[in-house]
């Protein structure tokens, strides 16, 4: 997938540093070339050795090696590849990127190039909310450097929060989108994702649960196959990806009236976690409570089916429709009944019993039910399982 693309990596000093091990196997495994730099600090956690074998090219650490110099200026060096990616980037290296600093030769290179820059920041997460550090990212957004990352959640140091590295399979997904010519180019697909939210008056609403992780996921792994992607979404929990149309929406109908407008596609995934109904008449004040404690009744009318009425059209329908199906019981046998009810060409079907931590978790079990059968997939990282779908995807499109 990434044959003839060269990826300069900078590897940053912190303990995510060892990731990006994996990150370098992962574009090796697509065939892509890696140009390792370490910084210092990054040799502290991850040797030039281990980096230099697995991208199985000279590692660079030093401004001032003159062997270097001979062989490859660090301008030169600044300018060979397709893509510099920064992983893990740590507070200071983004504050040395954000200040034009170069003082060493990760931060020279990143002054030097004129290649698109792509950073996966990795840091605590008081760092990451810092006030300093925020101006930092925001200033790196305005100079047009692309992010992926960072996720929320258990940190090295015991905290948690926002601000460990994204996964290697995410940053991969990140680089692909952005260079890669893939088996879905000139391909259009849309993708929804994350709850809609149905007001009840201007400060309350009716929602489902849905963090956006697998729709998300699923667009991401779609662009990294060079998809054009069209990414409908409610209001999620996880940041929209890299690479892709971002369609920002809040109600059921308004999701419809998006994906309506970005027709025609090839393929059309409906992740979202639609409400099924809204309110009838939305109040336009903030519904008070009543002195004698009466609570107030809400009509409720159906929203529109978005996947069903997709799946169901004479003209235009994509040549791909797929569905979820988010189940407590009878996973298979609902799912399989939902297929033919909607009309689509495959479902994704998973428990999302509270025991199975999958709602809001990192990890998602499938089985994908088409027209043939039920083909069952192990528990994977919801990146994987996008990956693994998308690669279904093209294999279906050919
Ligand atoms: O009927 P149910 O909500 O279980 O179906 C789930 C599938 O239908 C998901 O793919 C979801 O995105 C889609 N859906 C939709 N519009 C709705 C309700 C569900 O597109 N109003």
């Amino acid at each position: 997938m990434l044959a003839g693309k060269r990826i300069l990596l900078i590897i940053g000093g912190g303990i995510a540093a060892y990731k990006s091990l994996e990150l370098i196997r992962l574009i090796k495994k697509a065939d892509g070339a890696v140009t390792p730099v370490l910084t210092r600090a990054a040799t502290e956690f991850v040797t030039p050795l281990s980096v230099s074998a697995l991208a199985g090219e000279k590692a660079y650490t030093d401004l001032f090696d003159l062997t270097d110099e001979a062989e490859m200026g660090h301008i030169e060096l600044s300018r060979s590849s397709d893509l510099v990616v920064v992983a893990p980037a740590t507070a200071d290296l983004m504050a040395k990127m954000a200040g034009g600093h170069a003082d060493d030769l990760a931060s020279t290179l990143l002054l030097a190039t004129d290649t698109p820059v792509l950073v996966a920041p990795a840091m605590n997460v008081r760092m990451w909310l810092h006030p300093s550090n925020q101006r930092n990212v925001a200033t790196l957004s305005d100079d047009g450097i692309a992010r992926v990352g960072p996720d929320e959640g258990d940190m090295a140091c015991g905290e948690f929060g926002p601000g460990r590295m994204a996964e290697p399979a995410a940053i991969f997904d990140a680089i692909a989108a952005q260079i890669a010519d893939g088996p879905l180019s000139g391909k259009k697909a849309i993708v929804t994702s994350g709850p809609t939210h149905e007001p009840i008056d201007p400060v309350r609403y009716i929602a489902n649960r849905s963090s956006g992780a697998q729709g998300t996921a699923i667009a991401s792994a779609l662009a990294a196959l060079g998809a054009d992607v069209t990414f409908v979404t409610g209001p999620a929990d996880v940041a929209p990806p890299l690479g892709v149309r971002v369609v920002p929406v809040e109600t059921a109908r308004e999701m419809l009236d998006a994906v309506n407008s970005a027709l025609p596609a090839d393929v059309a995934v409906f992740a979202a976690a639609v409400a099924d109904w809204h309110v009838t008449s939305q109040s336009g004040d903030k519904i008070k409570k009543t002195a004698d404690g009466a609570p107030p009744s809400l009509a409720l009318s159906e929203n529109p089916d978005i996947l069903a009425h997709v799946s169901q059209l004479d003209e235009g329908r994509p040549k791909l429709v797929i569905g979820f199906a988010a189940e407590t019981n009878d996973v298979h046998a609902n799912a399989t009944a939902k297929r033919a009810r909607k009309g689509c060409d495959w479902i994704v079907a998973n428990d999302v019993s509270p025991e199975t931590g999958i709602m809001g978790g990192s990890e998602n079990a499938v089985i994908v039910i088409d027209e043939s059968g039920a083909d069952e997939w192990p528990r994977l990282s919801k990146e994987r399982v996008a990956r693994r779908l998308a690669e279904r995807i093209a294999e279906a499109l050919k």
